[in-house]
This record gives C-alpha cells, sequence and structure tokens, in this order.
C-alpha cells in the first residue's frame, strides 16, 4: 500500500452557489499603490471574519464571496493568471453602451438580514481603510417575490443544485483553479418613469415572461430571448445570476445590481455582446431602452482554499 503523493485537489468553492439572500452588499473597491499587504491579509482573515460574525445568527445565513480584478492578481500574488482572467471588455453598440469600470477586488456579501451585511462591510473597510479607494458600494435587497425593481420576478429561469455548480464552477479545464469561478458585475440604472409608460403587455413582450407570475412567453427580440444561448448540443448554455435591487426613491434611483457566475467568462461575455450589439437575428435587448449600465467589472473568484493558499504562500512582489 502506498501513501498517496498527489495532494488534494482544491475544490472547496468560496459560497458562489450560496442561499438566496433578502439581503447584499456588492463593495467594489481599488487597492491603492502599498495597499497590497492590507488587501492581501483581508482576503485571508474572511472566512474568520464571516464565520464570526455568523456564528450567533445562523438564521442570518451570512455569506461573503471575494473576487479579484485581473490587474490586481498580478499585483497582490504574482502568480500565473487563471486561463480566462481579463478585465472587462468594454462594448460600444449603435445605442446602448457596456463601460468598463476600475474594480480590483469584490466583495459579494449575502444574508437574510440587512444587518449582517453591515457588519461584515464595516469590518472589512476597517482592514482596507487607507489601502484601497471604494469605487462603489450598493447595498441591495430581496424586492417582494423575487422582483426587480421593474415589476418581474427575476431569477427563475437560474440553474440550480448540481446544475448550478456546473454553470458556475471550474472543473478540469483550469485544474490549478479548480473549484474557482468568474464573476461579472453591472450595476443598472432604469428608468421607471419610462418604464411605467408602457402597458403590460408590452413589458412582457420585452421580458419574454408574464409580469404576473413569470411564466415564459413565445416572444422572439426579448430579453429572455437574447439571453438564450444554446451550445453545440443544442442546450441551454447557463449562467449563474444572483442580480439584486437597490434603490433611492427619495433621489428617482431605481436599479438592478447585475451578477453573474460562470466557469466561462465567455458565455456571461456572449450575452452581453447580444444585448448590447445585437444578435444576428436582431437588434439588441429591449430591456437596454429602459436600464442603463453604469459599471462593469470582471473579476476571478478563488476557491476557498486557493484563497487560503494564496494568502499564506503566495509570492508577494
Ligand atoms: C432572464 C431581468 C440583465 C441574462 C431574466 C428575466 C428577467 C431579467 C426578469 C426573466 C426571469 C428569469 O429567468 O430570471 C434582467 C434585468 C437586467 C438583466 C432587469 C438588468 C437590467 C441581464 C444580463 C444578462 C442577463 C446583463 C447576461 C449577461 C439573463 C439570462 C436569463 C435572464 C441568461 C434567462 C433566460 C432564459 O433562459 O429564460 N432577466 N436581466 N440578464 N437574464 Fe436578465
Amino acid at each position: 500500500s502506498s501513501v498517496p503523493s498527489v495532494p488534494p485537489p482544491r475544490v472547496r468553492p468560496q459560497p458562489v452557489l450560496g442561499p438566496p439572500a433578502r439581503a447584499a452588499v456588492f463593495l467594489v473597491v481599488t487597492v491603492d499603490p502599498g495597499g497590497e499587504t492590507p488587501a492581501r491579509e483581508v482576503l485571508a482573515e474572511l472566512p474568520a471574519l464571516e464565520r464570526a460574525l455568523a456564528f450567533p445568527h445562523p438564521e442570518g445565513r451570512l455569506s461573503c464571496v471575494a473576487g479579484v480584478g485581473a490587474p490586481a492578481w498580478d499585483r497582490l500574488y504574482g502568480v500565473p493568471r487563471p486561463a480566462a482572467l481579463h478585465p472587462f471588455r468594454e462594448l460600444s453598440g449603435p445605442r446602448h453602451h457596456a463601460v468598463a469600470t476600475p474594480g480590483d477586488l469584490l466583495f459579494h456579501i449575502r444574508a437574510a438580514r440587512p444587518d449582517l451585511c453591515f457588519a461584515l462591510t464595516a469590518e472589512i473597510m476597517k482592514r482596507l481603510r487607507g489601502a484601497a479607494t471604494v469605487q462603489d458600494e450598493t447595498q441591495a435587497f430581496a424586492y417582494y417575490d423575487a422582483r426587480n425593481l421593474l415589476g418581474f420576478v427575476d431569477g427563475t429561469e437560474n440553474p440550480a443544485g448540481a446544475d448550478a455548480a456546473e454553470a458556475a464552477l471550474i472543473g478540469d479545464e483550469d485544474p490549478e483553479f479548480r473549484g474557482g469561478s468568474y464573476a461579472i458585475v453591472q450595476k443598472y440604472l432604469h428608468d421607471v418613469a419610462a418604464w411605467e409608460g408602457l402597458t403590460t403587455e408590452e413589458q412582457e413582450r420585452i421580458v419574454g415572461r408574464t409580469k404576473a407570475t413569470g411564466l415564459e412567453l413565445d416572444a422572439p427580440g426579448s430579453h429572455k430571448d437574447v439571453n438564450t444561448v444554446l451550445g453545440p448540443d443544442g442546450a441551454e448554455q447557463r449562467i449563474l445570476r444572483a442580480a439584486m435591487p437597490f434603490g433611492r426613491p427619495g433621489r428617482g434611483e431605481f436599479g438592478t445590481y447585475f451578477i453573474a457566475y460562470a466557469r466561462d467568462p465567455q458565455l456571461t461575455e456572449t450575452m452581453l455582446r447580444r444585448m448590447f450589439l445585437g444578435t444576428p437575428a436582431g437588434g439588441p435587448d429591449p430591456l437596454l431602452d429602459f436600464s442603463r449600465a453604469v459599471t462593469g467589472t470582471l473579476f476571478f473568484v478563488p476557491s476557498a482554499d486557493l484563497l487560503q493558499d494564496l494568502s499564506e504562500h503566495g509570492k508577494p512582489r
């Protein structure tokens, strides 16, 4: 009997597949010159912080996923990049623009209660003060029956269970980064006044689903249609979305914070190209006439094990 010499595969993911949340904070920061050490340290400490804050409130289901942008990966760790890690690619169509905005670290914090998200955000920021610049901090919430602020049920067609893992987590295609994922985030602001000027039937043709119950409609050119991407085998290719509404009605702000996890960001990018530039069969996504992207960033989400290894053995430059 021989002792196995191969180390166990790094497969313990971060809580990418996390339970549906009632509250979330999306925190995107850039690491200031000289802030690399505190940045590495907060990533290393994250599981402990999360455990400490979550433990007294198991019903609160606090979780945090951390992502690292392409330029930050090289600065923080100086080890080879995951195969598909690159900066978000800006898209300029005839009518719509998907901006690329700075972001070295993403913290996607979820819980059943907003206070737990707030507490973890505050602990992270305490450690990053003077070392990082906040690019965006969005506090988001689940709205009615998982609806977005356009009034439609959002997330219906998301893969669940083993399908979610299959869609979101890197496997043998990039063995060193197995259990990781790629996150693309975009913060959207809606023109709610214009949207409310439409009839329910017009809105349903744009989304491709019924408003009351979220049932599928045959609606060519709809958001649903534009985002139905088939693989070579004819099966629908899936990303894992965890978008959440946010807003400040007092300022006329109504938005959707979009986040998609995928084992290959090319799939999300294909969807974005179809939405912003158009499909071979038709125009861009009609939802974009009522939704403007104000941020856009791509992050690599290491597995929990890799994040720990990197913090302990990463090669700071
Ligand atoms: C489906 C809203 C942005 C990809 C949907 C649905 C709604 C919705 C209401 C139907 C219910 C569901 O299956 O979840 C929105 C809003 C967005 C947005 C308000 C931001 C303004 C995006 C973006 C992408 C995307 C940026 C991809 C990059 C998808 C996909 C589906 C979907 C893949 C499922 C299609 C299907 O198979 O039925 N979205 N979405 N969405 N959306 Fe979005």
